[in-house]
């Protein structure tokens, strides 16, 4: 079926995804203001997903845009799709639901339609969102994933989250959870990197044997942030997405996220700036021609702009696996 604007996934627990995603996260010295604005203007040009995460210190703004867009009649709260993400701190299972009530305050919000757990790897609990020692390096908690999996089913049974699924996840860690006896719920989607110079070709394979939903982020390449390896190469400065761009009247970043729509994965996006924020939902009035995805498919170098090398030392850190 062609995809459109309000094109969706039905997840494995019968919920509906949609398949384009506004992302939130910016830079600590963007204005706070500027997320709200953006929000707000996400869902003026029709984008209904908007994802978001304690980590990203903005969900009260994220929430403002939400409930005032809902006030001025533009949406209905049940046309969001809200997704919301369980910090590493927070991995003891009698701390899951507390993490969670932390973000449904700050948004203001009855309940999320997607609670996922951030990363695999859980950290230190306490006030501290990346807690260190006096020598810079993490400290380390270990929790059994698959309790926390069931404080995260308990949300779910409580009603204060639509679906449950899991972030950054490597396929062991995956078949950790869905191997566990008495599993109640199984993870809808696993959000990961995902982009023309990674283009998880394996973990979707994976992904789609299971039923599992693939969610993309840094399908644009990223912000390229202080966590950002500065050189990695600017995707949208690729000159094969420059030139497909051209046959199709469209710029790189159009064609950045149309080619991995077309692979049946949900996108996040983000940007708070007004045209980008426009161009980026206009990606539902073309299709790539099989030899436009073959050429995008030649791009994959199996490159991360996100490694998480601080993490690198725990022993959940999932990138030392291949997939
Ligand atoms: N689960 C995780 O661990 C995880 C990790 C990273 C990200 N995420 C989620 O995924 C979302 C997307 O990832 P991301 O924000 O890191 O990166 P991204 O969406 O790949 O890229 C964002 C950058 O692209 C620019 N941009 C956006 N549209 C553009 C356009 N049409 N033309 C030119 N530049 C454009 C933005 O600038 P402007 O704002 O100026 O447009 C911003 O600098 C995040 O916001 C977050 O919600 C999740």
């Amino acid at each position: 079926m062609a995809l459109d604007k309000d094109s969706f996934i039905t997840m494995s627990d019968g919920n509906r995804i949609p398949v384009l995603g506004f992302g939130t996260y910016a830079p600590e010295d963007v204005p706070k203001g500027q997320c709200k604005a953006g929000v707000k203007a996400a869902i003026e040009v029709g984008f209904r997903h908007i994802d978001g995460a304690y980590l990203y210190q903005n969900e009260v703004e994220v929430g403002e845009a939400i409930r005032e867009k809902i006030a001025d009649g533009t949406v209905k709260r049940e046309e969001i799709f809200c997704t919301g993400k369980l910090w590493v701190t927070f991995h003891p299972p009698e701390l899951v639901r507390q993490g969670l009530e932390k973000s449904l305050k700050a948004l203001q919000l009855d309940y999320i339609d997607l609670f996922l757990i951030h990363c695999p790897f859980s950290l230190k609990p306490g006030e501290s969102i990346i807690p260190m020692d006096e020598n810079g390096k993490i400290i380390c908690h270990s929790v059994d994933l698959r309790a926390t999996w069931e404080a995260m089913e308990a949300c779910k049974d409580a009603g204060l989250v639509k679906s449950i699924g899991v972030s950054n996840f490597n396929r062991r860690q995956l078949e950790l959870i869905l191997n566990k006896p008495g599993l109640k719920h199984q993870p809808v989607c696993n959000q990961v990197e995902c982009h023309v110079y990674l283009n998880q070709c394996k973990m979707l394979e994976f992904c789609k044997s299971k039923n599992i939903v693939l969610v993309a982020y840094q399908v644009l390449g990223s912000s390229r942030d202080k966590w950002i390896d500065q050189t990695t190469p600017v995707l949208l400065d690729d000159p094969v997405l420059l030139k497909i761009g051209l046959k199709y009247k469209k710029s790189s970043a159009q064609i950045a996220v149309r080619y991995i729509l077309q692979r049946d994965i949900v996108v996040l996006a983000k940007s708070f700036t007004p045209e980008h924020i426009k161009q980026n939902i206009q990606v539902f009035d073309f299709h790539l021609a099989p030899e436009d995805m073959q050429a995008i498919d030649g791009l994959n170098r199996d490159m991360r702009y996100l490694p998480m090398k601080l993490y690198a030392e725990h022993p959940e850190y999932p990138f030392r696996e291949e997939y």
